[in-house]
């Protein structure tokens, strides 16, 4: 799709719910796929693409460095909605020469060497991932960051290529995600209930305190306007 399609589409998206978004997407983009971090937004997306029984394969990340109980969860949703997760490594040889070189906890040292880890660990696998697809799909919501205000359901990742990324829960809100899981019993990492609202890789993600922002447990060390791996540009 050029930009003027995107745009077009994007704005007649934006009322839509994020079954209708999914329902769309999987018609309109043969070659899609699930980024999954099995976070609660995106144990919702994965529940909707299985009731709906869209044609959207999922993948996950595996940066080598999650929690145990993301394993846990990706095995229960695994075999909940019959599906297969194809997972995506850091390559071998850039992950043992950043270990060698700088050790195992190099990503607290400076903001550079904290985007040179989520580099090798996330964003060259996700390249992978997405290489030769037409769009893809995201659990992203506008509430979660100051970096992510404006983000509409559809729009082209030029990071990628210029292929679709697509948000359905864009607009959704805390409860409304937390009120989709419970009515539809959907398995969730069991770290939410013990006040990780967001979870990435292990050493970079910890609780937070009554009140604090949903992100402000993941690389607590750093500004909230830094506090993005590369993943999702701007
Ligand atoms: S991050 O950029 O700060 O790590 P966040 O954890 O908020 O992102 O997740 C936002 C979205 O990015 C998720 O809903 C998911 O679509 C994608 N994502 C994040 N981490 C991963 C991962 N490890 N594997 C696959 N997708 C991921
Ligand atoms: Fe490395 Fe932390 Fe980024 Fe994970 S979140 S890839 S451990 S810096």
């Amino acid at each position: 799709m050029n930009i003027q399609e995107i745009t077009q589409a994007a704005a007649d998206l934006e009322k839509k719910s994020a079954e209708e978004v999914l329902r769309w997407s999987a018609e309109r983009f043969p070659k899609i796929a699930f980024a999954s971090s099995f976070g609660a937004e995106d144990v919702v997306v994965i529940e909707i693409i299985a009731r709906l029984k869209l044609n959207i394969p999922v993948f996950t990340l595996d940066t080598g460095r999650l929690n145990e109980e993301t394993y846990e969860v990706m095995d229960k949703i695994r075999s909940r909605y019959g599906i297969s997760i194809t997972s995506y490594f850091p390559e071998r040889a850039a992950v043992e020469k950043l270990e060698r070189e700088k050790g195992f906890y190099s990503f607290r040292e400076s903001i550079e060497n904290r985007k040179e880890c989520c580099s090798i660990r996330k964003v060259e696998p996700l390249n992978r991932a997405l290489a030769g697809l037409d769009a893809w799909v995201t659990g992203l919501r506008r509430e979660q960051a100051v970096t992510r205000t404006v983000l509409p359901k559809l729009e082209q990742d030029a990071a990628h290529g210029n292929i679709a990324k697509v948000n359905p829960l864009a607009d959704w809100t805390t409860q409304q995600v937390w009120e989709h899981i419970k009515k539809q019993n959907v398995p969730y990492n069991r770290l939410h209930d013990q006040n990780y609202p967001s979870i990435g890789c292990a050493p970079c993600t910890r609780a937070v305190k009554p009140g604090e922002d949903i992100r402000a447990g993941r690389w607590w060390w750093e500004n909230p306007e830094h506090k993005e791996c590369g993943l999702h540009k701007q």
